[in-house]
């Protein structure tokens, strides 16, 4: 199957699932109320500049998990403007309070597959940096197929990080890494900033994520992976 804007394959499985989890009462107000300020539809084309009512770089932050780490670097970047994209209803609603409670104007956020925004709504060379943090890891082999690193993935982002521009990715399962690392081997568009095969050291802006604690807590390792866009 293609799409009807391109010859890519449609790729219809998707990387999460959908849980709804527990919802705090306060969630579920920020969810009611603060969306209009904060919230962004997919639909049509986002125009950047008009959304955030400025120029400034953009960030692309996929699966912020609670948010606690997005609104973490919205507020030690205020130069910068973000964009948020989850699926998972609590956590939308926790980064909501978030930035409300810490008065944040440089953030937006979807509710929404991120893959699907990013093929629908965001132009092309519109981003300066695409940060993916600990996507699931989907540790089954049968179940690699929902990675969302994937090749037609990879080639999506190239269209949307303009040159110079920067793809920051971390996971806590070696596994995925050196997936990670061969996906984008094969790609022309980035080059690897530490060298082709290698990793990083955390750099300073990325905080420790939710789900990295628990990882942490569990003795896993971390492996941060940073591309530029040629
Ligand atoms: C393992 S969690 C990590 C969350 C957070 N980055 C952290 O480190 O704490 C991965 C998150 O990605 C979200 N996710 C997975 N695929 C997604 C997609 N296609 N679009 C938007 N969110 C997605 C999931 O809902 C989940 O919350």
């Amino acid at each position: 199957m293609t799409s009807p804007a391109d010859d890519r394959p449609v790729r219809n499985i998707r990387s999460f699932v959908r849980r709804e989890g527990r919802i705090t009462a306060g969630q579920e107000r920020a969810l009611q109320e603060l969306w209009p300020r904060y919230g962004l539809e997919a639909g049509a084309p986002l125009d950047l500049a008009a959304i955030f009512g400025r120029q400034a770089p953009c960030t692309l932050e996929i699966g912020f998990g609670n948010g606690d780490s997005l609104a973490a670097m919205a507020e030690q970047q205020p130069e910068c403007d973000f964009i948020g994209i989850e699926v998972h209803r609590p956590g939308v609603g926790r980064l909501l309070q978030q930035l409300h409670a810490r008065e944040l104007d440089n953030v937006r956020v979807m509710r929404e597959d991120a893959v699907q925004v990013l093929k629908c709504c965001l132009p092309d060379n519109s981003l300066d940096r695409l940060l993916l943090f600990f996507p699931d890891p989907w540790h089954k082999k049968r179940h690699h197929k929902r990675r969302i690193v994937q090749t037609g993935f990879i080639e999506l982002l190239s269209e949307k990080i303009r040159s110079g521009g920067c793809l920051h990715m971390a996971t806590d399962w070696e596994d995925y890494a050196v997936h990670m690392l061969e996906v984008m081997g094969q790609s022309p568009d980035f080059r690897n900033s530490a060298g082709d095969g290698n990793t990083v050291p955390r750099p300073d802006y990325r905080p420790v994520t939710k789900f990295e604690q628990r990882g942490q807590r569990l003795g896993h390792g971390v492996w941060d992976l940073v591309f530029e866009r040629v």
